[in-house]
């Protein structure tokens, strides 16, 4: 198949990339490259069926494609709330866009949305069938409520021009080629603690998470797009760890030399966050293979890399 991943430079979007390389289909590669890096895909861009473009999802582009799998958005705090209203536009315009040209295509389009839909959840673990508790107007909104209506367009394109849709609700995923600065958890405590300096805990660190690896959630994705169930379907790892527990095992795992500092907790940070796989499980015959403590030894490895050849 020819299959567009947009958003495919970004960091689930190139271990994608490779995986639909691997498995013998062409891929167009949809970035502007805003928190993308050809790095993530630089060894793809000698590959006979690997093709990339510059463009922008916020305006229309025509195309050939079996299947779409919509990636294209920031996902970090640091980039998604840096200009707001471009996030606004990339999920509004740009999924728009996208679901625009599956539509004329005829093309499966698959949803990468989040678990941030389900905002400060009231219910734990979180179910598709909950309807999140997101507030409309604070600085997560342009990414929770951005996400919300780019379900919505899914929905609507699906239900008003029967556009074949998949919506995958993402929790919190790491591994290689994270970016190093973006302040997201995992990618923040590695980078502090192999930089020797103190891990900051946001709060008293007793909000939880969840922590998928990438490949595992690359997978859900793959299945979930070849399934028939249009979802919304949870993808994440149900092992709950609370960010203290985070902390303590990366710098066991790093350097038991470095500190953990604590700072005040952003506005509207969610205290609990678990999926609840069982549609996943039930429908994709899916669930997550690597642990947290196996995942983060190959994303402390990349780190280790990575910022020895920046230095
Ligand atoms: N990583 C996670 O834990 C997580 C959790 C939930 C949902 N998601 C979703 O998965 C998707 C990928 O996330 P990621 O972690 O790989 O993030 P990322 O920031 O690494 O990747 C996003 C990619 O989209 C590109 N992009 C952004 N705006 C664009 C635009 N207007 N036009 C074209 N390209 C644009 C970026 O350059 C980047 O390559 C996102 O939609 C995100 O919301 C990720």
């Amino acid at each position: 198949m020819r299959i567009l991943v947009t958003g495919g430079a970004g960091f689930i979007g190139s271990h994608l990339c490779d995986r639909l390389i691997e498995s013998g289909h062409e891929v167009i590669c949809l970035d502007n490259f805003y928190t993308g890096h050809k790095r993530n895909i630089q060894h793809l861009l000698s590959h006979p069926c690997f093709e990339l473009i510059r463009h922008d999802i916020t305006e229309p582009i025509k195309l050939e494609a079996d299947q779409v799998y919509h990636l294209a958005c920031p996902a970090s705090p640091v980039h998604y709330q840096s200009n707001g209203i471009k996030t606004i536009k990339t999920n509004v315009m740009g999924t728009m866009n996208m679901l625009g040209l599956a539509k004329r295509l005829k093309a499966r389009f698959l949803l990468a949305s989040t678990s941030e839909v389900y905002g400060d959840p009231e219910i734990h673990p979180q179910s598709e069938e909950y309807w999140g508790n997101v507030n409309p107007i604070g600085i997560r909104s342009c990414y929770d409520e951005g996400k919300r209506i780019s379900e919505t367009l899914a929905f609507e394109y699906h239900r008003q021009n029967a556009v074949d849709i998949r919506v995958a609700r993402i929790f919190n995923t790491h591994g290689t080629r994270m970016l190093e600065n973006d302040g997201r958890v995992v990618s923040n405590f590695i980078v502090q603690a192999l930089k020797g300096i103190p891990l900051t805990v946001y709060g008293d660190g007793s909000q939880t998470r969840s922590f998928c690896y990438v490949s595992d959630l690359v997978e859900g994705l793959i299945r979930l797009m070849n399934g028939e169930h249009v979802g919304p379907v949870n993808l994440g790892n149900p092992g709950e760890y609370t960010i203290l527990q985070l902390a303590s095992t990366i710098q066991n795992m790093v350097n038991p030399d470095a500190e953990i500092v604590f700072k005040p907790l952003p506005q509207d940070d969610p205290r609990r966050r678990q999926p609840d796989i069982s549609k996943a499980k039930q429908w994709l015959n899916w669930e997550p293979q690597v642990q947290l403590e196996e995942g983060l030894t190959k994303t402390i490895a990349y780190f280790r890399d990575y910022l020895n050849n920046s230095k």
